[in-house]
């Protein structure tokens, strides 16, 4: 009985670890986020996102991007240019958030995001 439950533990440990790992931001992080894609992203991209000093991170100009670059991309920025990296601002997990919203058409900072 007792080794059982050793065994059960050591199945359960990881799938606690899972549990914990970083999650998706709340919806206020949510909403500072889109604010923060809108405002800072877009000085650069466009206040529309449409271009600017930078490319367009349209749904249309994005799509063909694999998730891992963009958040890649955001996370580190891209030496050389200057698109900056956010990591001192973001998460990793929240760069794959932005990521994942670019590509499906980032959210106006209007409408509640969910
Ligand atoms: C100071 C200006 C500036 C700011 C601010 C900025 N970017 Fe950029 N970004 C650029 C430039 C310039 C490029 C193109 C780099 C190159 O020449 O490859 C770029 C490239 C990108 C790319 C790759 C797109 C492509 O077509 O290659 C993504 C995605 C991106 N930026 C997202 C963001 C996000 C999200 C933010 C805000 C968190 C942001 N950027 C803020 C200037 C900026």
């Amino acid at each position: 009985m007792l080794r059982f439950a050793a065994v059960l533990s050591v199945l359960l440990v990881p799938v606690l670890a899972l549990a914990q790992a970083p999650a998706a931001p709340d919806a206020a992080r949510e909403r500072a986020l889109v604010r923060m894609v809108r405002q800072d992203c877009g000085s650069c991209h466009g206040m529309r996102l449409t271009g600017g000093l930078g490319p367009a991170l349209t749904r249309e100009a994005l799509a063909e991007f694999p998730l891992d670059s963009l958040t890649a991309v955001i996370f580190h920025g891209r030496p050389g240019t200057p698109m900056p990296p956010w990591k001192a601002m973001l998460s990793e997990p929240e760069a794959r958030w932005i990521a994942v919203r670019l590509q499906q058409g980032f959210p106006e900072e209007s409408a509640g995001v969910r």
